[in-house]
């Protein structure tokens, strides 16, 4: 995958890739990327522009979002291709003036970084001229402990993104890396998991044979997980 800009060809970010390292002003200080959030997960996300309607109702969604997130050991950073003093004074105008739905007063506590030369959305495939050559599309990159790109998601600039699947794809990939198990269609926590493919006959036949493993045929298992 790659991107096609002023000429140039840019190769975009894949799933397993190490996520490309950079440094950053942000409106919580310098950030050191993604060395500063070893350890933990990350969303690292794009927006086209501070003072949009899409974009606050998404800030404000991930600001009020943050706790829950930060209990999954997941930390939000956010870009767009504006300045440093337009994200602060979009911030305070969030929290000052803006409600919306339930939310009011709302504090953006998490980092949200300046980038006017485009260096860091256009490493991170975030600038897709077939949608705009100067904002940035909604993208949703989730960077596992180890700064390894697990998931990403692309949205259009007219579409808001959905927070509940931003949390439940979070849950569902570190609910797989615990339990070595994947996840079926729409999973939610809490349901059962579907039990990696058997390698072998004999694995099969155990398969269909188990009272903890429930068998729709010997290639689509599924299992309750432990309560906890
Ligand atoms: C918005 O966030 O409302 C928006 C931004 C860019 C283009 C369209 C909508």
């Amino acid at each position: 995958m790659e991107t096609l800009i002023e000429n140039q060809v840019i190769p975009m970010p894949r799933i397993g890739d190490k996520a490309p390292a950079f440094k950053a002003v942000t409106t919580q200080g310098e950030i050191n990327f993604p060395q500063d959030y070893s350890g933990k997960w990350v969303i690292f996300f794009s927006h086209p522009a501070d003072f949009t309607p899409v974009c606050t109702s998404e800030f404000m969604t991930f600001a009020k979002m943050e706790n829950e997130f930060s209990e999954l050991n997941c930390k939000l950073v956010g870009l767009s291709v504006d300045g440093l003093y337009s994200h602060i004074a979009w911030l305070r105008t969030i929290k000052e003036k803006i409600e919306f739905r339930d939310m009011k007063n709302i504090e953006v506590k998490f980092p949200l970084i300046e980038d006017i030369t485009m260096e860091v959305s256009k490493k991170y495939g975030m600038i897709q001229p077939g949608e705009s050559s100067t904002k940035a599309v909604r993208a949703v990159f989730f960077i596992d402990p180890k700064g390894i790109i697990r998931a990403i998601i692309y949205y259009p600039l007219s579409l808001g993104r959905n927070f509940d699947e931003l949390k439940r794809a979070l849950v569902a990939m570190q609910t797989a890396d615990k339990y070595s198990i994947a996840t079926p269609a729409d999973w939610r926590p809490g349901e059962d998991v579907i039990v990696p493919p058997a390698g072998s006959c004999g694995v099969a036949k155990e398969r269909m044979e188990s009272e903890d493993i429930k068998c729709v045929d010997w290639f689509f298992c599924t299992k309750a997980l432990p309560l906890n």
